[in-house]
C-alpha cells in the first residue's frame, strides 16, 4: 500500500495546484488512497482522463496530508489482483515447512518430510483402492489432477500415511514410528471446468473440498505453499532440480507402499512444447511443465501428486508446489519427460474456487 500511496501522490501532484472550488456531495466521500478504483487508475492509467475524473470526483475542500477526498463510486471498480485476492487468506501461511535442513539423498522419504501428501481412495469393484495422490493446500482443500476426479467415484482422502500397507509405520534406520493418520470424506470434487481428457490433455487440475478440516496440529499433517506472489509464479524453473514425492500410484501400477521421492530437472517451456506439441496434439500453452531424465521420471510420483521446489516464501525458505503430476511416458524411465500441470497458470482458478 505504501508504494501505491507514493505513486498516487506523484500522480496527484499535477492537480495539487488546481484550486478546488467545486466539491461534490456524495455518500461515499473518502480519502483517495482508501478508494481502490481511484488508486488503480492513478497507478495504472496515469493520464489526462484519469486526472479529469479525479478532479470531477473531488468531494471536500479539506485535504489530508495533501491528499484529497473523492466520491469513490465515480471510479470503475479495480480489478481483483491475484496478489490481493481475498481468498489468499484461506491458504495458511505456515506451509511447506522444510524439516530441519533440506533432507537430501535417498529415494525413500523421511517419516515427516512431506506432511501435505494425500492419498485419494476410490470405491472399485475390488473394494477400496488408492488410485491417485494429491496435496493438502489448506485444512479444507486437496489439490490434485482433474483426471483423478473426472468420472470417478472418490471414497475419501487419507492424510498422514507413510507406508499404507502397514498399521504402524516405521522409518528405516531410525526408531521413529507413527500410527496416526486421518481419513476424511470429500464433500465436493471440483475438476477444472475446461478439463479435457486424452488424447489431448488440457487443464488437468482439480480441487477436493473435505467434509471437515484436517487437524493440522499433528506432526504428519501440514499444507504445502502455492505460488501466491507474481514473483513465485514467474520464477524460471528450467534447469532447477525439483522434488516429486509419491507412492508411484498410476492407473496401471502401485510400485511402492512406502512414500518415495525423486529429484528431477525441469525442462524449458520450449523443449517441453517441442516434445509434446510437435503435432499440436498436446497442450502447447504455458499451462504445463516438463520434468525428468532417462530412467528417472515421475513414475515415483502419483497421478495428481505435487512437484515441489524450495524457495523464498514470505521471507522463509519453504517448499512451494509448482506442478501436479498429469501424465508421463507410458513406460517408466523412457526418454520422454513427464508432464505436469503448471500450478502458477491456475492460481486464479484455485483462488476463485476455494471457499471459507
Ligand atoms: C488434533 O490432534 C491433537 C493431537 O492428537 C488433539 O489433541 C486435538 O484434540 C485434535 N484436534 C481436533 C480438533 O480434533
Ligand atoms: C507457468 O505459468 C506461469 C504463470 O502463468 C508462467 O509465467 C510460466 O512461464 C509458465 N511456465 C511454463 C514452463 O510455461
Amino acid at each position: 500500500m505504501f508504494k501505491s500511496f507514493k505513486l498516487i501522490y506523484l500522480a496527484l501532484t499535477c492537480i495539487g495546484s488546481v484550486s478546488v472550488i467545486l466539491a461534490k456531495n456524495c455518500d461515499d466521500c473518502i480519502l483517495i488512497t482508501s478508494c481502490p478504483g481511484a488508486v488503480h487508475l492513478a497507478v495504472h492509467e496515469k493520464n489526462a482522463k484519469t486526472e479529469d475524473l479525479i478532479k470531477q470526483s473531488l468531494c471536500s475542500l479539506e485535504k489530508v496530508n495533501g491528499l484529497p477526498k473523492v466520491c469513490c463510486s465515480e471510479f470503475p471498480q479495480a480489478p481483483v489482483e491475484l496478489d490481493h485476492h481475498p481468498n489468499l487468506e484461506l491458504l495458511p501461511k505456515d506451509c511447506g515447512e522444510i524439516e530441519g535442513s533440506r533432507i537430501v539423498g535417498g529415494e525413500v522419504a523421511k517419516l515427516y518430510e512431506f506432511p501435505w501428501m494425500v492419498l485419494i481412495s476410490y470405491d472399485t469393484r475390488i473394494g477400496r483402492e488408492f488410485l491417485c495422490g494429491g496435496s493438502l493446500i489448506s485444512p479444507l482443500y486437496v489439490l490434485t489432477a482433474a483426471h483423478c476426479v473426472h468420472g470417478r467415484k472418490i471414497a475419501g482422502v487419507r492424510i498422514g500415511d507413510y507406508d499404507w500397507r502397514s498399521k504402524i509405520d516405521c522409518e528405516k534406520d531410525t526408531n521413529l514410528c507413527e500410527s496416526y493418520y486421518q481419513d476424511i470424506g470429500v464433500s465436493e470434487a471440483l475438476p477444472h471446468p475446461a478439463y479435457q481428457g486424452p488424447p489431448v490433455v488440457r487443464n488437468d487440475i482439480a480441487l477436493l473440498r473435505l467434509r471437515k478440516p484436517v487437524n493440522l496440529t499433528v506432526k504428519n499433517a501440514g499444507v504445502i505453499c502455492l505460488p501466491v506472489t507474481k514473483e513465485l509464479r514467474e520464477r524460471r524453473l528450467d534447469a532447477e532440480q525439483v522434488t516429486v514425492a509419491g507412492w508411484g500410484i498410476t492407473e496401471h501400477n502401485t510400485p511402492s507402499s512406502v512414500l518415495l521421492k525423486v529429484i528431477l530437472p525441469v525442462h524449458s517451456g520450449e523443449m517441453c512444447r517441442a516434445y509434446y506439441g510437435r503435432n499440436s496434439k498436446e497442450d502447447t500453452t504455458n499451462n504445463i511443465l516438463c520434468a525428468g531424465v532417462l530412467g528417472k521420471d515421475s513414475c515415483k510420483g502419483d497421478s495428481g501428486g505435487p512437484l515441489m521446489l524450495e524457495g523464498n516464501y514470505d521471507n522463509e525458505f519453504k517448499f512451494i508446489q509448482h506442478g501436479i503430476v498429469s501424465y508421463g511416458p507410458s513406460q517408466c524411465g523412457s526418454h520422454f519427460p513427464g508432464v505436469y500441470t503448471n500450478v502458477s497458470s491456475f492460481m486464479k482458478w484455485i483462488l476463485d474456487t476455494i471457499k471459507p
